[in-house]
């Protein structure tokens, strides 16, 4: 399997029979390889209403007739658009034809600007993948919280992809800490250097993640991880 990464949060995962898009900011985002109408997918999973988050999902979903994965509030709007959803909330988990996925807490906002005006979206998660024999874990947008040390307790993580922009989510100090919590083998960070406001030194991420023994893939917009 592989992961591919979109530029900011947005990533493709896949492997020999699913593809998984997640959070697709994609035409907002100057960075991303690919335009919405170049995406194929089955799935398309979201971590929260945020706009840097939920990006092109409709236009995503309406052309590959994907199945939308967010917590409930989402899935219920965008269900009301005549779109495949399945919502599901933190604690939860549900066996997809893809694999098991989890949500999980993460602190941070979830609304979403629409043309009524900015809307609640529900309560922001992360998500917890077991896919092809794999875990990964996706924090989403949030700060460092203490339970990502049981997370790493009850789950032997492969592949932790962590936001280290700072201002609106973990920094790289903290980010460092959540590594030191999850115990992944790999990190991959995300969610920086889009906009001057995160731009962090990410080879400095790296450097230190390896001092953890932690094995740090710092991807530019389009490379891969082989899985
Ligand atoms: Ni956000
Ligand atoms: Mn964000």
């Amino acid at each position: 399997m592989q992961i591919t990464y979109l530029g900011h949060s947005a990533l493709q995962i896949d492997n020999e029979e699913h593809t998984l898009l997640v959070d697709p900011f994609l035409s907002g985002n100057e960075a991303c390889p690919v335009k919405p109408e170049e995406v194929q997918c089955d799935y398309i999973l979201l971590t929260h209403g945020h706009d840097d988050h939920i990006g092109d999902t409709e236009q995503i979903a309406k052309a590959n007739e994907a199945t939308i994965v967010a917590n409930f509030e989402i899935a219920d709007f965008f269900g009301g658009k005549g779109l495949k959803t399945h919502g599901m909330y933190i604690g939860g988990a549900y066996e997809f034809p893809f694999g098991r996925l989890k949500f999980t807490i993460a602190h941070h906002g979830s609304s979403l600007g629409t043309e009524n005006g900015r809307i609640a979206m529900g309560n922001p998660a992360g998500h917890l993948l077991q896919m092809n024999g794999k875990v990964i874990y996706n924090a989403g947008d949030t700060g460092l919280f203490l339970d990502m040390k049981l997370i790493g307790e009850m789950n032997p993580i492969d592949v932790a992809i962590l936001p280290i922009g700072d201002n609106f989510t973990m920094g790289v100090e903290d980010a460092l800490k959540a590594l030191e919590f999850l115990k992944p083998k790999t990190v991959i960070p995300v969610h920086y250097n889009t906009w001057p406001l995160i731009e962090v030194d990410s080879a400095h991420f790296a450097k230190e993640a390896e001092k953890l023994g932690v094995q740090a893939v710092i991807l530019q917009p389009g490379d891969d991880l082989e899985l």
